[in-house]
């Protein structure tokens, strides 16, 4: 057996892109490992949205040197890999700066893996390699997709990728340059693949997009299926799945069939995450987001009459360039008028290559942080009164992992928080309602309504 350490930087397409790889490695006798020593095999799966992100892989490059060199020493080689979207925008840079690096290649390659590592595993001890690595970051023709095997259930909620790509061109965003243009996977390839998750014991499914309700896959029957009616033939069709959620939503993209679902769907859970980013229609215009926050503060109307107990998170960035402090309060208002059941925040960071980098009028970054403070303290509130509303009620939890101790299990509920509850072990991967008793900041606590002893 061969040992692969994947280390996975980013969102959930990151996540779901390790398990894949993962998937395609296995039939190749590599087993995982969590620890980077062990590993014949090292894969970083980065991510390029923010500054931050990209430097902590350098560091952890950095970091891998050592041990790459101890198993040298014991005459064991070690490949060194780097995937994902710091890998499809630095490319070449990377192996530079990092010699110790065997091969670089970006999201939509990463079916090549195999012939990938033969390639890199025959020329890993040579002199002759070194800076010379392998590098695979073109948007292949064919679709990575169709060269992948089927998917391994890892628990009861599983990712499902079903688009890739954004068009949207957001001046402040990388995302179309590492992941490339827009593509839907043909809705009977999406069906399959949950198909083989549900077959599994799967319970829940989120697909996944960098802009998913911008789906419109080739339906089984000729014509285009928008995520709508692929969410409502997912329900029909697998009558053992038991919960659907949907990430990351544009609100250029909503449409009826969309908002039509959340009313007809029972599957499909009353929580969706609809960035923003900013309150401010100034602001809104500059970034390209091509909503307004009237345009946007109606569509989550629609959503609300179609599924009245829907609850929404966000994501928002400060400091955007020419950010004034007016601007910056539109973005608390906001925060106020919607309620956030929860959002994740950022200062604006500067990306190479797109439009807002090269704007004047950057803000400072003290000026940022002390925002992006004020901005979070106000989102907490929120979460803290959500989660806090939810003690007394009765809700259904799907127990996905063990708890904090022995005795408890721990779940999520309809809105992905995680809840806390004393359960035997045997009722991993059901969903049993679940009394509400205690609420904090980050999680829930419960007890379950029924226990047969
Ligand atoms: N496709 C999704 C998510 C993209 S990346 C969407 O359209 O919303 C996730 C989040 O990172 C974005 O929503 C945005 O809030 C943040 N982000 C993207 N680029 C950024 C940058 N340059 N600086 C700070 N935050 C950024
Ligand atoms: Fe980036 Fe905007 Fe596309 Fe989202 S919609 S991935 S923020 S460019
Ligand atoms: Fe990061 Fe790429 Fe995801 S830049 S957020 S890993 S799409």
């Amino acid at each position: 057996m061969k040992k692969v350490h994947i280390k996975t930087y980013g969102c959930q397409m990151n996540v779901y892109d390790s398990q894949r790889m993962a998937d395609l490695l296995s039939p190749l006798g590599f087993e995982e490992t969590a620890t980077p020593e062990d590993a014949d095999l090292v894969i970083l799966n980065t991510c390029h949205i923010r500054e931050k992100a990209s430097e902590k892989m350098y560091s952890d490059l950095g970091r891998l040197k050592p041990h790459k060199e101890a198993r040298q020493e014991e005459g064991k080689s070690q490949i060194i890999a780097v995937a994902g979207c710091t890998a499809q925008a630095e490319g070449a840079q990377i192996m530079k700066r990092m010699p110790l690096v065997d091969a670089v290649f970006g999201p939509q390659s990463y079916h090549k893996l195999p012939e990938i590592i033969a390639r890199a595993m025959r020329s890993a001890d040579k002199e002759e390699r070194r800076g010379r690595g392998i590098l695979e970051v073109d948007f292949p023709a064919e679709s990575k997709f169709d060269s992948l095997p089927d998917a391994r259930a890892q628990g009861p909620a599983a990712f499902l990728a079903i688009q890739e790509g954004c068009d949207k061109f957001c001046h402040f965003c990388v995302v179309p340059y590492t992941r490339g243009a827009e593509f839907s996977r043909p809705a009977a390839d999406v069906l399959k693949e949950a198909k083989a998750l549900v077959d599994q014991g799967v319970k829940e499914i989120t697909l996944l997009g960098q802009n998913v309700n911008a789906y419109h896959g080739d339906g089984p029957g000729g014509g285009t299926w928008s995520l709508g009616r692929l969410i409502m033939e997912m329900a029909q069709r697998l009558p053992d799945l038991r919960r659907l959620r949907y990430m990351t939503s544009h609100p250029r993209d909503v449409d009826e069939s969309l908002v039509a679902a959340h009313r007809d769907v029972g599957i499909l859970m009353p929580y969706l995450h609809l960035p923003v980013q900013a309150g401010s229609d100034k602001i809104l215009k500059a970034m390209n987001r091509q909503h307004t926050r009237d345009t946007y503060l109606r569509i989550l109307d629609q959503f609300r009459n179609a599924r009245p107990d829907i609850a929404f998170t966000s994501d928002f960035i400060v400091g955007y360039p020419g950010e004034t402090e007016e601007d910056f309060e539109d973005t608390l208002r906001i925060v106020r008028e919607v309620g956030y059941a929860a959002a994740y925040s950022f200062a604006y960071s500067k990306r190479p290559g797109t439009p807002a980098a090269a704007l004047e009028h950057q803000v400072a970054e003290e000026v940022k942080k002390e925002r992006l403070s004020r901005l979070q303290a106000l989102l907490q509130e929120y979460q803290k009164a959500f989660n806090a509303s939810m003690i007394g009620r009765t809700i259904d939890v799907l127990f996905e992992r063990d708890g904090r101790y022995e005795d408890q299990l721990m779940g999520r509920s309809p809105y992905l928080q995680s809840v806390h509850v004393k359960a035997p072990k045997r009722l991993m991967g059901e969903i049993l309602p679940v009394t509400i008793t205690g609420a904090t900041l980050s999680s829930l606590s419960g007890q379950l309504d029924i226990i047969d002893a």
